[in-house]
């Protein structure tokens, strides 16, 4: 008989934060297309409700609230929301980050601790709330990490902090969680077109050409690259796959690839 992947999402449901604009948007899209009821979280309204109006022209349900996901009772009221409105979380999805180049001996002390609030402490708050409100055995808990969690890289100390610290928090939780039938992973993503955290790090073309010599597959990602990833890893495809940073990077992770000779 011939397996056929089984991407459907039917009633399922999905807590997404961050999850307004760039790649996780594309994620929410994607699991709204598949049937999820998808509720999102970031900080600013307008954004929210945008997404939310933008899920439901997809044909979900989808509801949402602004927070901001450094404040864990805000988080954790946003996930009860959720919970009562949709049921318990079938798929929660960590996808808040905040970047920008800056020296580790020139940004403040606040400035550091931003982002690792926004990144590593966002991503817990996240986890912590929702695993109270998810279901046991089956739900699938995504992390976003970056390709900074394993590649140092000059002046994203703060980011690679960070995300180093969002990789190992997803492998604890999986070791721990998994005898309740919990699977957690992370998604790193390379290099994005079109989103913001490019636009911040190759903000002039000579930079993009720069950064693209630099990895193997001599191109930027799509956000349907990451979409169609995070959907597999809420699929039964993916049953047996916890603990993994799935990285979805053009070759990033593997260095700089720029003096490759063509075969
Ligand atoms: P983006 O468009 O700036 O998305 C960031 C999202 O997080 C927005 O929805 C933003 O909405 C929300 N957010 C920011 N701070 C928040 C906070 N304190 N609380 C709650 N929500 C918050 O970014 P992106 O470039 O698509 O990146 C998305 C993810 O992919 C990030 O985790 C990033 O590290 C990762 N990544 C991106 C790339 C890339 O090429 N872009 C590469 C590797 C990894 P509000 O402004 O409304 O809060
Ligand atoms: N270089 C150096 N320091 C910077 C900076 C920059 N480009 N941008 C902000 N900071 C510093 C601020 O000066 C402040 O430090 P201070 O209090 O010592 O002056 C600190 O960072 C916090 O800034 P603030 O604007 O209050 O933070 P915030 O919590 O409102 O915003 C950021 C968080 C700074 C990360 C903001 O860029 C953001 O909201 N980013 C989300 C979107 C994003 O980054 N997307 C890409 C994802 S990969």
């Amino acid at each position: 008989m011939t397996h056929i992947p089984n991407y459907d999402m039917s009633g399922k449901v999905c807590f997404m934060s961050g999850a307004t604009s760039g790649i996780n948007e594309q994620i929410a899209r994607r699991f709204a297309q598949a049937g999820a009821k998808v509720f999102v979280i970031s900080r600013s309204p307008d954004k929210v409700a945008a997404t939310v109006e933008m899920l439901k022209g997809e044909g979900a349900e989808a509801d949402g609230a602004s927070v901001d996901a450094r404040s864990f009772p805000d988080v954790e009221a946003a996930v009860a929301k959720c919970a009562d409105t949709f049921g318990p979380l079938d798929m929660i999805l960590a996808g808040q980050a905040g970047n920008f180049p800056a020296g580790a001996a020139q940004m403040s002390a606040n400035a550091f601790k931003s982002v690792i609030d926004i990144d590593l402490l966002g991503t817990f708050n996240v986890f912590r709330a929702a695993v109270e409100k998810c279901t046991k055995p089956g739900a699938s808990f995504i992390a976003i990490t970056a390709p900074q969690a394993t590649r140092p890289w000059i002046f994203q100390s703060h980011v690679c902090a960070a995300k180093a610290g969002v990789n190992m928090f997803v492998k604890c939780c999986a070791m721990e969680w998994g005898i309740s039938g919990l699977r957690v992973n992370a998604i790193s993503p390379g290099p994005i077109e079109g989103t913001e955290g490019m636009e911040r790090l190759a903000p002039t073309e000579e930079v993009k050409q720069q950064y693209i010599e630099q990895l193997a597959l001599k191109a930027f990602g799509n956000r349907d690259d990451i979409a169609d990833a995070a959907l597999w890893l809420c699929s039964p495809g993916a049953d047996y796959v916890t603990g993994t940073i799935l990285e979805i990077e053009g070759g990033c992770n593997l260095g700089d690839a720029s003096t490759a000779m063509k075969l």
